[in-house]
């Protein structure tokens, strides 16, 4: 297998340092029985864990297993912006990652591909990497259009360089766990559309860029090696399951 990204995106959970600060405890307890990973396992915490999750990996043994993503980030740097957070805070604490364009973001909270382009073009001014969601509502006739609409649109304005810095994850919105009816996508037709993802990428971009994509949407430990399987899929973005300790010890013990 090649080496895989495996992104936990802990979404509005948990409801506690404590119980955030025991899930970090599982994962180094995992890690401190001597399991071995070629793998990039980043978490994404709520912005009110970042700053303690972020002194925890740089004060423990976990700093060389794990690396940090926010959520979100702000449309600019000023600081009149209540409520948000900013690239510049982001970079200060050490994240290194940011989830942009999560479904929930596009759909419950109305970000448009613009926004999320502003959102973009922020985080790579703060050499953070990005982590750009997309994915159709529905998979009908027109979701490959849908698709190719969004890549065109959040990637608008960005040089093939800045393209190459970039993480894609494919998370058809239906297959999003806390959906109603939500089920995940089958491998066989993920990689079929991170297939398509991937040349898409690679036109808009001018050519050559070869950036991970990987796939979301309920993923669990019983499904998980049959996405991680296919080489074209560079990893998971997993919700629920990454906050569920048992479930998210079990998919790094499966995908190694
Ligand atoms: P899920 O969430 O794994 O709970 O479906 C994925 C996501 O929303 O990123």
């Amino acid at each position: 297998m090649n080496k895989k990204y495996i992104i936990g995106n802990w979404k509005a959970l948990p409801d506690s340092w404590a119980a955030a600060q025991d899930l970090l405890d599982a994962i180094a307890q995992f890690f401190n029985e001597g399991i071995e990973s070629k793998n990039s396992i980043i978490i994404c915490p709520p912005f009110i864990y970042l700053e303690e999750a972020a002194r925890v990996l740089k004060t423990s043994s976990l700093g060389a297993r794990l690396e940090l993503g926010a959520q979100d980030i702000a449309l600019g740097d000023e600081p009149a912006q209540t409520g948000e957070i900013t690239g510049n805070q982001l970079e200060k604490l050490g994240v290194r990652y940011v989830i942009i364009g999560h479904s929930e973001r596009r759909w419950k909270l109305g970000e448009t591909n613009e926004i999320i382009n502003t959102k973009l073009k922020r985080a790579l001014s703060h050499n953070l990497i990005p982590i750009v969601c997309i994915g159709e509502k529905e998979r009908d006739e027109n979701f490959k259009k849908t698709i190719e609409e969004q890549l065109k649109e959040t990637f608008k304005g960005l040089n093939g360089e800045e393209i190459e810095k970039c993480f894609l994850a494919y998370e058809p919105v239906w297959a999003i766990s806390s959906n109603p009816g939500a089920k995940p996508d089958s491998p066989e037709e993920s990689v079929k559309a991170v297939k398509m993802i991937k040349e898409q990428i690679k036109k808009i971009a001018g050519g050559s860029a070869d950036i991970p994509v990987l796939y979301g949407g309920s993923v669990t430990p019983d499904n998980v090696s049959g996405f991680v399987e296919y080489k074209e899929i560079d990893g998971v973005l997993i919700g629920g399951a990454s906050v569920r300790k048992h479930d998210f010890l079990k998919i790094l013990n499966i995908v190694k």
